[in-house]
């Protein structure tokens, strides 16, 4: 038989586990195929500006991206990010989907398009906008040539535009390292013919920091984090047993 008091401790403990550890960016992206997905759709993309891009960065996936975008998209308030983070800028690009109720593959897939098909509003020979800046922005930090990481989250929120109409619905974000600074996104020419000294080899039109058989993957972080995960569970885990059995208070 169980005491009263292991139990009354067990169940004291597990609330405290719960609220300490629900976090409000439970939405975080987990899924490594959407990591995937967003890091190749954008490296594809990249791929494909017109005129050519000749030091275009290969991208991949950052972990502590993922962390500040998470944080970042928790208030629901796309337009007034401030991306100063610990003394460096992030560039980003947000998307709010209205009336879904959840995001799939084919939702990250797209916003990242639709960033990216926004550049039919840019033009590169003058660097200007023929809609609203913004709209121009989310294309040129897509293509922003020196940009070599990301990472995205997404959020449930309802935002008022000018008009004070309210819509719901799913805010995803992307941020990016280096950002945009409103000079030209790329150097124009041959691929690969301008690769800066920090990514000197070529990926297929794509300026990369490591031959392709260096590279373990599209997002060379995102196992660490579930190892992170799986150690803090265990530790906790033990913890529970040790306050069960009196050893903290
Ligand atoms: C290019 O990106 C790197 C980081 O990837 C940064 O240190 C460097 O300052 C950037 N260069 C320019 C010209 O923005
Ligand atoms: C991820 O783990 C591998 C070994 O499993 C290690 O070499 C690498 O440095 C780790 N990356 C980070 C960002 O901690």
């Amino acid at each position: 038989m169980i005491p009263f008091w292991v139990v009354m401790k067990f169940l004291i403990f597990s609330i405290f586990v719960i609220f300490k550890l629900a976090p409000a960016e439970s939405y975080s992206i987990d899924d490594h195929l959407i990591k995937t997905i967003l890091v190749r759709a954008h490296n594809q993309l990249r791929r494909e500006v017109q005129p050519q891009a000749s030091n275009m960065k290969e991208i991949s996936w950052s972990t502590s991206l993922q962390l500040l975008a998470d944080y970042k998209v928790k208030d629901c308030k796309s337009s007034s990010l401030s991306l100063d983070y610990n003394g460096l800028t992030y560039g980003y690009a947000s998307r709010l989907i209205k009336d879904i109720t959840e995001p799939s593959i084919t939702t990250f897939l797209t916003s990242v398009e639709e960033w990216f098909d926004s550049g039919q509003y840019y033009n590169m020979y003058d660097n200007e906008c023929g809609y609203t800046p913004r709209v121009c922005e989310n294309y040129v930090q897509v293509a922003w040539a020196n940009s070599s990481q990301i990472g995205c989250a997404y959020n449930y929120c309802t935002i008022r535009n000018y008009e004070s109409n309210e819509y719901y619905g799913v805010l995803i974000l992307c941020l990016y390292y280096s950002a945009m600074d409103g000079d030209l996104p790329y150097i124009s020419g041959d691929g690969c013919s301008h690769c800066p000294e920090s990514a000197p080899y070529c990926n297929q039109g794509l300026c990369a920091s490591a031959t392709a058989t260096d590279r373990p993957s599209d997002t060379p972080y995102s196992s660490n984090a579930s190892v992170y995960k799986y150690n803090a569970w265990y530790l906790l885990v033990l913890l529970m047993i040790m306050y069960m059995f009196g050893k903290l208070y």
